[in-house]
């Protein structure tokens, strides 16, 4: 993303410059040219259509290429790839917390393997925080109650600077971290020497300990939806709308059940806000998804008690 971001800067800079040098070469050679004079006087000049359209038509050219430009990066920066690596964030005063699907726990360090996407699902326990990280050229609010997303493909092994960007109390500028980019069997070395174990694994557990999995069944006689294939897909609501199963839904189900109700299902879920922290629910969430994942993420190795899908789950299990 950096080369795309920078070529586009560059663009910028090399335009405005030229513009610059233009106007400011034009206004001394007029001064000089036309300067007041005993006994001239000035011709008046009404006009000139000729003139206007072309001085309207070329930069109109200029923007629109810089527009277009700007919004093939942007969503591409905007959009991330399917089979990337998921890392979960949770941000604080004044720390980032950060967890892998594999279950490796950090703070304010971020090891990931050079050439793999990542894509960082990212929420606040507190205030606004932003995540930064220049090297990159990639920087994304991190909001409280919600996930914002954000990815990136690390091409070269290093250490990065990681920022918080947005003014978060007295501590923020000391919101600070490590993006550690390594070589694929360094990396391998890093995660089997941290203790893990699935972070849908985690979720499993919760589930069943919260008791969601009484009316959350894998039959179809449960008092709430059937989960497994759910994540991805449009889901038909009480009200009419449809909506898509994305980690924003599936968290909001969960902390305000009421929001939202599946068609067919009365809301009769009760809140677990306040009952589970951020990271129960990123691990929540991350089981869901699991549920709709025929084959491992990569990098998720297969674990004991890991839920496999039935043969034909209803409704088929394509990953979206
Ligand atoms: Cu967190 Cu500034």
């Amino acid at each position: 993303m950096a080369g795309n971001v920078d070529a586009l800067f560059i663009f910028l800079l090399i335009v405005t410059g030229l513009m610059t040098l233009l106007i400011f070469c034009t206004l001394i050679y007029f001064a000089a040219r036309y300067r007041a004079r005993p006994g001239v006087l000035a011709e008046q000049i009404e006009g000139s259509i000729p003139l206007e359209i072309t001085w309207s038509i070329i930069p109109l050219g200029v923007f629109m290429m810089i527009f277009l430009w700007g919004a093939v990066v942007y969503f591409k920066e905007r959009t991330p790839p399917r089979d990337a690596t998921e890392v979960y964030v949770v941000a604080k005063q004044w720390m980032w917390k950060l967890e892998h699907a594999e279950g490796q726990r950090e703070i304010n360090e971020l090891h990931v393997p050079v050439g793999r996407d990542v894509k960082l699902i990212m929420t606040s326990q507190d205030v606004i925080h932003s995540f930064y990280i220049p090297a990159f050229r990639i920087k994304q609010d991190v909001l409280p109650g919600r996930y914002t997303i954000e990815w990136f493909h690390p091409t070269k092994p290093g250490t990065y600077h990681l920022f918080c960007a947005e003014y978060c109390g007295t501590m923020h500028s000391g919101m600070i971290g490590d993006i550690v980019v390594m070589e694929p069997a360094q990396y391998e070395a890093w995660m089997s020497g941290t203790p893990s174990g699935p972070l849908s694994v985690a979720g499993e557990k919760i589930f069943a300990e919260l008791g969601c999995s009484t009316c959350h069944r894998s039959d179809t006689q449960g008092r709430g939806p059937n989960l497994l294939g759910v994540f991805g897909r449009p889901v038909q609501l009480e009200d009419g709308r449809t909506v898509t199963a994305d980690e924003n839904y599936i968290r909001e189900s969960i902390l305000d059940p009421g929001a939202k109700v599946v068609a067919g299902f009365k809301p009769v879920m009760p809140t677990f806000q306040g009952l589970v922290s951020e990271e129960q629910v990123n691990a929540l969430v991350a089981y869901v998804k699991s549920l709709s994942q025929p084959v491992n993420q990569p990098g998720v190795k297969a674990a004991p008690g890991q839920v496999l899908l039935p043969k034909n789950p209803p409704g088929g299990n394509q990953v979206q």
